[in-house]
């Protein structure tokens, strides 16, 4: 039987937020390059590797977030910066023997939603010289919705993603406004649909407690609209109000 009490108790602690894997306290004094080489050289040919890669643009900054991007309306800089993503792609190729199975693949950022599908395909290209993809490798995007259209969806499907992971933070408007982040329940509906359409069987979606202006009844019912949605998971992450990290325009301290 479920025991809410038992479960409450075991995982009622504080844990890094995981948008990012490995967490950030994991890159302390020491993770280096010799931690690195050390640890290539003791992967067995059979372990599975999972890669991170990291997209840190976006087309507006919300003002809640805490992760590392930077606002472009251009795509010139976001494909300069894929030009040496592929490039670190394949000096990580060059550095092994051979090809570590690649268990999973998760690209977030800033918005990795934002990729035009030419770069996510020479990216793939990339990394299928430097890691072995099989059927159960999981492929997964950070998307916010704003940015999607059926190309994105269809470039990104062309990518393998197979599992995604669907920025909704509040649906209240109010709430809306004062984190600088506009987007209705019924694109985030349609997006979702669109994704399950191309045969996405996994999709999570992120929400925020603790943001300017939300009550506990407008994140009820931001949960309830989300259930509505039916993801695989929801991930109800605590606001970190972390100005001194990236200084966004706050439009006032909350409380
Ligand atoms: C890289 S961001 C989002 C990806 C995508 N750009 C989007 O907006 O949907 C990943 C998640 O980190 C969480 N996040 C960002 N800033 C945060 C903060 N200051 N405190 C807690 N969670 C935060 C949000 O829930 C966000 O969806
Ligand atoms: S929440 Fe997403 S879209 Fe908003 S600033 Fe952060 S990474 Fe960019």
């Amino acid at each position: 039987m479920f025991d809410a009490e038992a479960v409450l108790a075991h995982y009622q602690k504080p844990v890094p937020r995981y948008t990012s894997y490995p967490t950030a306290p994991q890159f302390k004094e020491g993770v280096g390059a010799e931690l690195f080489n050390s640890a290539l050289a003791n992967l067995g040919s059979t372990d599975p590797v999972s890669a991170y890669l990291h997209i840190p643009f976006c087309d507006r900054l919300c003002w809640f977030c805490g992760c590392h991007t930077k606002h472009t309306l251009k795509y010139t800089p976001i494909k300069r910066y894929i030009d040496f993503l592929v490039e670190e792609v394949n000096l990580f190729a060059r550095k092994t023997t051979f090809k570590p199975l690649l268990g999973a693949l998760h690209l977030g950022g800033g918005s990795p939603s934002l990729l035009k599908r030419d770069d996510l395909i020479r990216l793939r290209h990339a990394l299928e010289g430097a890691f072995d993809f099989n059927i159960d490798t999981e492929i997964s995007v950070e998307i916010d919705p704003s940015d999607v259209d059926q190309q994105t969806i269809d470039a990104l499907t062309e990518f393998g993603l197979n599992r995604a992971s669907v920025g909704v933070q509040d649906f209240h408007p109010d709430v809306q406004s004062a984190i600088n982040r506009p987007q209705s329940f019924e694109i985030t509906r349609d997006v979702i649909q669109q994704l399950r359409k191309a045969g996405v069987n996994s999709i999570n979606i992120d929400a925020l407690y603790g943001l300017p202006l939300q009550s506990k009844e407008r994140l009820l019912r931001t949960i309830d609209r989300c259930v509505d949605l039916e993801p695989d998971r929801i991930a109800l992450f605590g606001y970190a109000h972390v100005p001194w990290l990236k200084k966004r325009n706050y439009p006032a301290t909350p409380t």
